[in-house]
């Protein structure tokens, strides 16, 4: 039987999953794909701590490029995370003609492009299933799965931490921060949690959807990305009584000739499959020109799901290592009709808006007047409580808007000495 050498960088949560799974399931792959995959070595700063794997010392080492100048590797996995030293380690490892594994989304979403053009350059490929929804196959379903398709957007609920604390918000009627350290007493939220709750992360991923289904590698810093540490319990409860669940989300859709890229809370009608999505689950929700609507669903971290994903990359490349093949991973092509990315300012949609106002009469038609004059309408308006310190949420629901009219109607708004704090607006997302 062939054998195959892998080498591992970051032998951490997910990189000791995958050498547990690569030892506990050796028999059952190797008689599967023909091929046995044999770690010779694994790189880590810390060889100390326990993992939940047994390897030999004698594979064990701290420094890197044992294992890039190794020439009877074949494939390199990157487990270590972050940007640096990474991207040096799979671009030397291309370099010396190695296949690459990489769950790192946060690489590949700054320089995923460079690293990819490396890659074809060298005739050898970059695998990173696990890095979108770790063991949700939507890389390779976009990659394979759908190669007849056209795409006409996808919508995912991308980072279970975010997902956690709104379902959790949802569920248990508990306030933001109560959500999220319930969040970090269960280990689904890092000490620090901005890049889960930001909508940094989501924005990681999206980047690498979109060029998976529309060839446009986005420049990060063009995704429109607004997180969810804003949103209250109040904001949860109104969405609710309205039909809708609130959720972060990462969108790619094509609009006319203009592709849009954007993170944000939004409220979706409970009907729809995205809103039943709770806890640490993701879900990929895609529309495709034959195939029709299709969802992804299932855990979205985790070291085994992870692992999983890790394991069929692998598998993957020994199978062309094998054939002696060279399929170039992303033989992506780009959708021509897309010019260019829109604007979040040119972005239109339904929205929910809440002031915290003075209650006194008056203030309605301040607020209303200034919509108007920005040629907004309203849809309705809820205001249900009184209160003690006479400040008061005003709830409304606007028909489609443009974003920059919007934005600017707002910040006119929050300016009115009876408008006591930042307003706050969420999409209506016909998803
Ligand atoms: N965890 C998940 O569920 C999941 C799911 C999908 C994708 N991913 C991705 O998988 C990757 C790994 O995640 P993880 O959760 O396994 O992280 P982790 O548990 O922190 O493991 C990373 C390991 O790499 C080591 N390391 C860091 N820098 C190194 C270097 N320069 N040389 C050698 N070793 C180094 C770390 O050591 P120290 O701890 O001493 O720094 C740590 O042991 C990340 O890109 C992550 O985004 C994770």
């Amino acid at each position: 039987m062939r054998k195959i050498n892998v080498g591992l960088i970051g032998f951490g949560n997910v990189g000791s999953g995958v050498v547990k799974v690569l030892r506990d399931k050796r028999s059952f792959l190797a008689e599967k794909t023909g091929i046995e995959i044999n770690v010779r070595k694994i790189c880590d700063k810390d060889l100390a701590s326990k993992r939940n794997v047994c390897v030999d010392k004698k594979l064990l080492t701290r420094d890197a490029r044992e294992i890039i100048n190794d020439t009877q590797i074949d494939i390199l996995i990157e487990l270590i995370g972050g940007v640096h030293p990474a991207k040096e380690f799979i671009a030397e490892a291309l370099k010396k003609g190695k296949n690459i594994v990489t769950a790192n989304k946060a690489l590949l979403a700054q320089d995923g492009q460079e690293l990819l053009a490396l890659a074809a350059d060298r005739g050898k490929n970059i695998y990173f299933e696990a890095s979108v929804g770790a063991g949700i196959p939507i890389i390779k379903s976009l990659r394979e799965g759908l190669v007849a398709n056209s795409f006409t957007s996808i919508s995912g609920i991308v980072n279970g931490t975010s997902n956690f604390v709104l379902s959790r918000m949802s569920e248990s009627n508990c306030s933001f921060p109560d959500a999220l350290n319930e969040a970090k007493k269960l280990g689904f939220a890092e000490t620090d949690p901005t890049l889960d709750i930001e909508g940094i992360d989501s924005a990681h991923k999206l980047v690498l959807l979109t060029y998976l289904a529309f060839g446009k590698f986005v420049n990060l810093k063009e995704v429109y990305v607004e997180g969810i540490s804003k949103i209250s319990l109040a904001d949860i409860n109104y969405a609710k009584e309205a039909g809708f669940e609130i959720k972060l989300l990462a969108i790619a859709k094509k609009e006319g000739d203009s592709l849009e890229a954007r993170v944000h809370p939004a409220f979706i009608p409970r009907a729809h499959l995205l809103a039943s999505v709770s806890g640490m689950f993701n879900a990929i929700y895609v529309s495709s020109d034959l195939a029709g609507d299709l969802l992804f669903y299932g855990p979205g971290a985790g070291q085994m799901s992870a692992a999983s994903a890790v394991v069929s990359d692998l598998i993957d490349l020994t199978q062309d290592i094998k054939a002696g093949l060279f399929r170039p991973t992303m033989n992506i092509v780009a959708d021509k009709s897309i010019k260019k990315l829109r604007s979040i300012d040119d972005y239109e949609s339904r929205y929910y808006i809440r002031f915290m106002a003075v209650d006194k009469p008056g203030v309605l038609a301040k607020v209303s007047g200034i919509l108007a004059k920005y040629g907004i309408s309203i849809a309705s308006v809820t205001q249900k409580e009184r209160s003690k310190a006479h400040i008061v949420p005003i709830v409304m629901i606007i028909h489609e808007a443009r974003e920059k009219d919007l934005r600017n109607a707002l910040s006119t708004i929050d300016r009115l000495d009876v408008i006591k704090e930042k307003s706050v607006a969420i999409r209506i997302e016909e998803v």
